[in-house]
């Protein structure tokens, strides 16, 4: 098998195709139906860390910071055939090593087990089991 990569984008990539099949692969349909919102989504985040193997965009994390204070972890994605091998653990670690003395990390996701699971691993707790208690609000238009 060969190495796996894991470093910041730089400007130009990923590209758009291959974005849009690394998105496609998990099932992010919100995207992939609207690939010019996705092009504009990894240009305007803050980091954008991308995982290759041989070459090949095998996985991807993304942030929307200040840079001091706060980043929210928005996508981290690993295509089907590369989970379960630590491919998400580095993105995050990558990523998140861009936001040295950022007291505040935060993420929404979906609600099924694997993410609890990949998320505690990497030490975050959901908003009602973190002490002290801290209530989050969401709203989608
Ligand atoms: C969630 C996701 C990013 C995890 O990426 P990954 O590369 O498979 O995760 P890793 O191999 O780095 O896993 C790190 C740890 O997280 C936990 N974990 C990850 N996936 C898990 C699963 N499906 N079930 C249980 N635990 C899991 C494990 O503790 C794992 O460590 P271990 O393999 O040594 O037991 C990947 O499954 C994915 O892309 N899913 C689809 C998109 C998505 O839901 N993204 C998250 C929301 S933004």
């Amino acid at each position: 098998m060969s190495e796996l990569r894991v470093a910041v984008c730089t400007a130009d990539e990923p590209d758009r195709a291959e974005a849009l099949a690394l998105y496609s692969a998990v099932g992010w349909t919100a995207y992939t139906e609207s690939p010019e919102v996705l092009v504009r989504a990894l240009a305007g985040s803050h980091r954008v860390v991308a995982a290759r193997r041989g070459g090949r965009l095998v996985g991807l994390a993304r942030s929307v910071s200040d840079g001091t204070t706060v980043v929210y972890l928005q996508d981290v994605l690993v295509h089907p055939d590369e989970q379960r091998r630590g491919v998400g653990r580095l993105l995050l670690a990558e990523l998140l090593a861009g936001y040295p003395g950022v007291r505040q990390r935060v993420l929404l996701t979906d609600d099924e087990d694997r993410q609890r699971a990949f998320y505690e691993d990497l030490g975050f707790a959901e908003v009602h089991d973190h002490t002290p208690p801290l209530r989050s609000f969401v709203r989608f238009d």
